[in-house]
């Protein structure tokens, strides 16, 4: 009955080597290297066998070979063939093929309890408990990091979106219109929500524009793409071509969040006879044709929303016009945690020298007394540490970048243009 016979693997036994891996399998858990890898080894021949009895294939083992080690991708056996050694005596057959290939170390990851695994403490290989394994899914392929590449873009870190401290208001707006859409499209779709295509960001400088663009970039696991109009216009045949061109590569990514910066720059209201006005109709036409697919974001932001093209924002293009403002003492308390590191200092009465600033602002008082505190460390040979009065005291030079005057225009754009 025990009559079996193992030979090496050959390009028509694949099917059956399929087959039998679906029944293999003794445990719920699924299988560390997939099957679509199981089949790239056999098909780039490297070495596996296959056990044959009665005319029928009724195991098989499968490796890849890198360097001087080699993975055992899969022990499968038919079921009617569990214990009775057939799997030792595939891998003492694999094992021997190895080793003329110059293999000096072979390693094995099954699952606890799988087919295999017996064969593998029988043929003399030693388990390694307590190793955790690892895995993370690319989201990348390599054509998409091609066109990446070329447009100067990227994946963000993943924790940006949590890094985003206060702005409570901004974050949950973006969060909810944007992000939730975007990343659960069934549900969206279940209830008759559009996940949008385009969005501006609009508020004064420093408020997190750019921040948040990134931070939602990331939260959705996509790639980060930044046009640049400098850059654009560097284009031989000038700005409006430049943009064409960069719009163009973009409709080859299936996900992507592209970001324009001062995207006033491009779309200012057009005035008769000026060269902007080319620029702002071949951006007006990109987005049309770049909100044809859905799955790919487009952020525009500016500090003034007033000098936009009125065609720019109307119906149709932007799904959200949203402001970014000021933090308020709550978000200027979160961004003084955020940025204080390790010292103990008064937080409330930072947040109170800090009505006007902007989260960068609040950054770069923090830089500097950082640098300050450092610098003091260096000099005097102990750790020095910062306390509330130098903070205020830098603070005192630090002039709040919005003005009683930019919150009051802030308020009539968000009047005029806000559509949240
Ligand atoms: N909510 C936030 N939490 C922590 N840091 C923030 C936050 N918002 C902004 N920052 C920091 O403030 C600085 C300015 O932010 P950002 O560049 O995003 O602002 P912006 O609105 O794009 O400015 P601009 O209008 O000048 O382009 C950056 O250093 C950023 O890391
Ligand atoms: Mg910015």
């Amino acid at each position: 009955m025990d009559a079996w016979r193992i030979r090496d693997f050959a390009p028509e036994d694949l099917e059956a080597v399929v087959r039998m891996d679906a029944s293999s399998s003794t445990t719920d858990q699924p299988p560390v290297f997939a099957m679509s890898d199981v089949v790239g080894s056999l098909l780039n021949r490297h070495p596996a066998v296959v056990a044959v009895a009665g005319g029928r294939m009724v195991g098989s083992a499968v490796s890849r070979v890198d360097d001087d080690r080699a993975w055992i991708m899969r022990i499968s056996l038919d079921p009617e063939w569990r214990g009775r050694g057939l799997g030792s005596a595939l891998l003492s057959e694999l094992e021997f093929r190895l080793l003329s290939k110059g293999v000096r170390r072979i390693t094995a990851l099954l699952p606890e309890g799988e087919t295999g695994a017996r064969a593998l403490t029988n043929s003399g290989f030693e388990p390694r408990t307590g190793i955790t394994h690892y895995e993370k899914v690319e989201t990348v392929s390599p054509r998409t990091a091609g066109v990446l590449t070329e447009l100067g873009g990227g994946v963000p870190p993943a924790g940006l979106w949590k890094q985003v401290a206060g702005m409570t208001r901004e974050k949950s707006l973006i969060e909810r219109r944007i992000v939730l859409p975007l990343s659960k499209p069934a549900l969206a779709a279940e209830h008759g929500v559009i996940p949008p295509r385009a969005v501006v960001l609009f508020g004064p400088p420093g408020t997190g524009k750019t921040t948040f663009a990134r931070a939602t970039a990331s939260r959705l696991g996509w790639p980060f793409v930044e046009l640049f109009p400098s850059r654009l216009a560097s284009s031989e045949r000038g700005l409006a071509a430049g943009i064409g061109e960069a719009f163009a590569s973009l409709s080859e990514l299936d996900r992507v969040v592209v970001f324009i910066d001062e995207v006033e720059e491009v779309a200012a209201r057009r005035r008769p006879g000026s060269t902007t006005v080319g620029v702002v109709n071949e951006l007006l036409k990109s987005i049309v044709r770049f909100r044809e697919r859905a799955g790919r974001l487009l952020v525009c932001a500016t500090n003034s929303v007033r000098e936009l093209d009125e065609a720019f924002l109307r119906h149709g293009r932007f799904d959200y016009v949203l402001p970014i403002g000021a933090p308020d003492s709550e978000a200027r308390y979160a961004l003084w945690e955020r940025y204080l590191g390790n010292e103990q200092v008064d937080v409330a009465a930072l947040v109170a020298a800090t009505e006007g600033y902007t989260p960068a602002d609040v950054a770069h008082a923090a830089r500097m007394v950082a640098q300050a505190t450092f610098e003091c460390s260096v000099d005097s040979g102990v750790r020095c540490h910062a306390s509330t009065q130098d903070y205020l005291d830098v603070i005192a030079t630090v002039r709040p970048t919005l003005t009683p005057e930019m919150l009051q225009a802030f308020d009539e754009d968000i009047e005029h243009y806000a559509r949240t």
